[in-house]
């Protein structure tokens, strides 16, 4: 059935609205669905200024409407003109009274605002400070007080101010988890700094929001936000990886001495259950733990046998465009069975620190999660 011309009118203001319906509003970056302070405040500010415009519109409207209809052309008379008030000093005054008024309300909460959030802030006790650098297209985070150097899944505790110094090593990206703050850039040679906290533990997505060439889409990264003990027993696995278990799959032998043979150590550093720091560089994601991730190649895929199998045989696939480069040629017949072999061994890397600190206690002491992992045994491995 054709579509009347009044529907069809109709149907373009509409479409808006329609379309905004189908934003997921608690998405998993959804700024609309805050998770801390920080994002709050942003979202107060942003709501302020949402239903202020509202009562703009509305009342703009509503006076051209009264107008449209109050004065429109009438049969009966159709040659009368409405009477003219051009030159009225209380419109006039009042004209320029309302939008100072309108930008007082406005800017007002802005600037306090930003007062409260955006200032640079010094650490204090209890605050947690990570060092983020960005790469194309991955991120680099340091803990400083820990010691601990990781890629593109941060962990933090619940409910404590976390500081993040961000650094660029190449070109500009933007540093940005919705649901906790708003959105800061890494620039080469500028300690840009952003703070903020989360007040409901969980897994929080964050994206690069600058476009930084290539495989900027996939810059993603993620944030998971646990309790203090979970915490503490994340860090302890990075201080003491050698107090892991080995794993006794000889598959993840394998895949051990194919990722020094390979090339893979070349550009990647990991301290595993030899506590061997392999040459590596800082310059490439570090895989220490590698196993306690959920996700791949930036928060692009889940961290899964399968998934990392398909990566390693060819990192285009899920992330057209990056520099991890192919090791296995696809004639090698040998490829199936070492590119398994590797994805074994990147995987059991921590697979359980987490669980077996986060039982003996979940304190900072190291002795204490090493006798828990080891089961008393600190003999060589
Ligand atoms: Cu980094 Cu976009």
């Amino acid at each position: 059935m054709p579509m009347t011309p009044w529907l069809r009118r109709a149907a373009i203001p509409l479409a808006g609205p329609l379309l905004l319906a189908g934003c997921d509003f608690a998405g998993l970056q959804s700024t609309l669905d805050p998770a801390g302070p920080i994002a709050q405040a942003q979202l107060d500010l942003f709501m302020w200024s949402y239903w202020l415009s509202w009562i703009v519109i509305v009342a703009v409207f509503g006076v051209l409407a009264y107008v449209l209809l109050r004065f429109r052309r009438r049969a009966s008379d159709p040659d009368r003109i409405p009477s003219q008030f051009h030159g009225s000093t209380k419109l006039e005054i009042g004209l320029t009274i309302i939008p100072v008024v309108i930008v007082i309300l406005v800017a007002v909460p802005t600037v306090r605002t930003i007062w409260e959030t955006e200032v640079r802030v010094v650490p204090e006790e209890g605050d947690v400070i990570v060092n983020v650098t960005g790469y194309q297209w991955w991120w680099r985070f340091e803990y400083p007080e820990h010691g601990v150097v990781t890629a593109n899944e941060m962990h933090i505790p619940v409910d404590r101010r976390v500081i993040v110094n961000l650094e660029s090593a190449d070109v500009l990206h933007a540093f940005w988890v919705p649901r906790l703050a708003g959105k800061r850039d890494l620039i080469p040679n500028q300690n840009n700094q952003l703070w903020f906290s989360a007040d409901e533990t969980g897994e929080y997505y964050g994206q690069c929001a600058e476009l930084c060439l290539g495989a900027h889409a996939y810059m993603k990264f993620r944030v998971h936000v646990v309790e203090d003990e979970r915490f503490d027993a994340w860090v302890d696995a990075f201080e003491a990886p050698s107090a892991l278990p080995a794993s006794d799959d000889p598959r993840v032998q394998r895949g051990r001495d194919l990722f020094a043979t390979k090339g893979c150590s070349t550009c990647h550093t990991i301290q595993d259950y030899r506590g061997e720091v392999p040459v590596g560089s800082s310059d490439f994601p570090n895989l220490t733990n590698f196993g306690l991730r959920t996700s791949l190649a930036a928060g692009v895929v889940d961290n899964t046998q399968e998934n990392l199998e398909t990566w390693l045989r060819d990192p285009q696939i899920f992330k057209p465009g990056n520099y991890m480069p192919k090791v296995w040629r696809e004639d090698d017949p040998d490829a199936d069975e070492e590119i398994a072999a590797v994805a074994a061994y990147l995987l059991s890397l921590g697979s359980d620190a987490e669980e077996l600190a986060f039982a003996s206690g979940g304190t900072d002491d190291v002795q204490a999660f090493r006798a828990a992992a080891t089961g008393g045994d600190d003999g060589d491995r």
